[in-house]
């Protein structure tokens, strides 16, 4: 009897192995099939200006829109992410020293990568956030890239992104965006320039960086470890102003709570005036 429910006990693992592992390599096939997938994109064309006020815009903007949070202070790239089984998230070095990506980059390879989340063979970037800047203006991205083409050069080798099994499968089953150019209309044409204002509009340009966490809705992700609603609906909609404000200057609440990773309050801290209230008069419209 005993003998019985070993075999019949060991005949059932053997199913489940097999039945993991049939699911691990459709899903490793299917991921494979999205990491190589070439995008026909044609980046606009710019001409970067290299004046000095450009490039000062260009600086407040790579704060703003949070390239620094990823990529660092210096644009010289870090390790976002490392667990073994899992993966590996790598912010690249933007600059022109060792290590660096810019060093044979022309103003195509900058447009591919911002707005549209693909690299210099067309292949999507790993986790780099392109959705969030694909509608950028044309003045605000010529900005970016006039800053990033002339920061100082950074020498920092970093290891390159990884999937692992980890990532493999929570991409596979929709918990994880790897691939951000899947997102994007990579045929939209984005406003040259935007007026900056205290509007609902301008609050809704400010706001495309806070899509990919907070939906596009702004009604966040519900459950244990979700992204809050900030939308007129949730709870910080019945801040007054100001408290709004104060709590994405410093990361702390009005009931003294800290806003904990991966909220980037170091990103909207950076926010002028104009910015945080155009914001919050768009977050309480929708
Ligand atoms: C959430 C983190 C994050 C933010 C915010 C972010 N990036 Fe990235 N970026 C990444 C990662 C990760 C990669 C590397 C992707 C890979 O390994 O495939 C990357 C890659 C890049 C590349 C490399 C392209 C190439 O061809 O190698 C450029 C250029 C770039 N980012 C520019 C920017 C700029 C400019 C901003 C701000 C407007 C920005 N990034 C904001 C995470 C980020
Ligand atoms: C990388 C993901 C990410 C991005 C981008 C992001 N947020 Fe958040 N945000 C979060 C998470 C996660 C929390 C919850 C933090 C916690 O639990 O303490 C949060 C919390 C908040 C809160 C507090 C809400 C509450 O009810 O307590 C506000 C307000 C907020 N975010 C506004 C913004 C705005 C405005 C932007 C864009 C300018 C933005 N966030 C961009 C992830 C993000």
């Amino acid at each position: 009897m005993l003998k019985k429910i070993l075999k019949w006990t060991g005949r059932t693992l053997l199913v489940i192995v097999l039945l993991a592992l049939g699911y691990y390599t459709k899903a490793y096939i299917a991921i494979g099939n999205r990491k190589s997938k070439v995008y026909p994109v044609t980046p606009v064309k710019l001409d970067i200006p290299t004046d000095s006020a450009t490039i000062a815009q260009g600086q407040r903007l790579v704060t703003t829109k949070g390239c620094n949070d990823c990529h660092g202070k210096d644009l010289g790239g870090r390790v976002l992410f490392e667990q073994d089984g899992v993966g590996r998230l790598v912010a690249r070095n933007l600059t022109k020293g060792k290590g660096g990506i810019s060093k044979d980059y022309s103003t195509d390879d900058w447009v591919r990568a911002i707005r549209h989340g693909v690299q210099q063979d067309g292949t999507p970037l790993i986790y780099m956030p392109s959705a969030g800047f694909n509608k950028l203006s044309e003045t605000d991205l010529k900005a970016v890239i006039a800053y990033c083409a002339q920061v100082a050069p950074v020498d920092r080798v970093n290891p390159p992104s990884e999937i692992g099994v980890g990532a493999t499968i929570m991409a596979d089953l929709g918990e994880l965006e790897l691939f951000e150019a899947e997102k994007i209309d990579h045929n939209a044409v984005p406003p040259l320039a935007v007026r900056e204002g205290v509007t609902a509009d301008f609050g809704k340009y400010v706001s495309q960086i806070c899509t990919g966490c907070h939906k596009p809705d702004m009604k966040g992700t519900p459950g244990e470890g979700g992204t809050p609603d900030i939308s007129s609906t949730g709870k910080s909609a019945g801040w007054t102003d100001e408290q709004f404000f104060q709590t994405l200057r410093t990361g702390k609440r009005p009931d003294g709570t800290e806003l904990k990773a991966p909220m980037p309050w170091q990103m909207t801290a950076a926010f002028s005036d104009t910015e945080m209230r155009a914001l919050r008069m768009y977050l309480k419209s929708i």
